[in-house]
């Protein structure tokens, strides 16, 4: 049933099979619980493409293209969906999830100049998305292989985003 999951549709595959797919989909969600833990952090960064002009690089990304970086406080909620075990009644410890967390991504970000103090971000460019989505690569491989991760990481109270989006 996993080979189903994620969901993409594409031109190619009909009315019918869709809905089966998402069928299958809804039905794995029954049985999963999701856990979210919330985590805060602050850094620096600035937006900026490399292969493009100052003057595009400062039409595309405005304030955020400011040469001597702004700082944003990031709100990050990390939700791991999985079966929870009847022996102990979690899908994952707090605490392990939280240590976790502050491991592989606070002491890498937080009170750092993404742009300048990480590997990460050295060529890439640190938007919410990008953000989001090494958040994700750095967590994944911690947890059990049946365990999924969903990131949302706010960068305003306004703006936030999902990686993956499914
Ligand atoms: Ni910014």
């Amino acid at each position: 049933m996993f080979k189903y999951y994620p969901v993409k549709v594409n031109k190619n595959i009909n009315t019918f099979a869709r809905i089966e797919i998402i069928d299958t989909y809804n039905f794995i969600r029954m049985n999963k619980t999701a856990i979210v833990r919330c985590e805060h952090f602050n850094s620096a960064h600035r937006l900026h493409n490399t292969n493009w002009s100052d003057e595009k690089n400062l039409a595309i990304f405005g304030k955020c293209n400011n040469p001597n970086y702004h700082g944003h406080n990031y709100e990050l909620e990390v939700k791991v969906i999985g079966d929870c075990n009847p022996e102990t009644g979690y899908v994952i410890d707090t605490k392990i999830l939280s240590s976790l967390i502050k491991d592989k991504v606070l002491n890498r970000f937080d009170h750092k100049n993404l742009n300048l103090d990480t590997d990460e971000f050295e060529t890439l460019n640190p938007t919410a998305e990008n953000i989001a989505m090494v958040i994700y690569n750095l967590l994944k491989p911690e947890l059990e292989e049946s365990m999924e991760l969903r990131i949302k990481l706010y960068e305003t109270p306004r703006n936030f985003v999902e990686y993956p989006y499914i």
